[in-house]
């Protein structure tokens, strides 16, 4: 879309955890800090119901907390099983401290 949506602060969105489940439009969206970069990607995982946000987060990947399956945050992809597709990437901007995402 056209909308680039204001999110918030960095200093507001991360805490301990350099990953954040959001809701933009209805639309449940995670975002993820890697080395000061943020990427948003779709937080459903496309395998079930399960919010990656909630995973594990190391470097650039984050792995679905219910089956383990690790998406690359930076662009969505899907890398290993049992994953088959890969999860939607969203543009984001950040503005001084403040963030906003624009969805695919
Ligand atoms: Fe995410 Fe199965 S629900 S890997």
């Amino acid at each position: 879309t056209d909308t680039w949506h204001c999110i918030g602060t960095l200093g507001d969105l991360f805490g301990e955890r350099a990953c954040k489940g959001v809701e933009i439009d209805g639309v449940k969206i995670g975002l993820f800090r890697v080395e000061g970069i943020v990427f948003a990607i779709d937080d459903i995982c496309t395998h079930g119901q399960a919010l990656l946000s909630d995973g594990e987060f190391d470097g650039h990947e984050i792995e679905c907390p219910l089956h383990a399956g690790l998406f690359d945050v930076r662009c969505g992809k899907a890398l290993t099983p049992p994953l088959t597709r890969d999860a939607r990437a969203h543009e984001t901007r950040v503005e001084g401290d403040t963030l906003f995402v624009r969805l695919a």
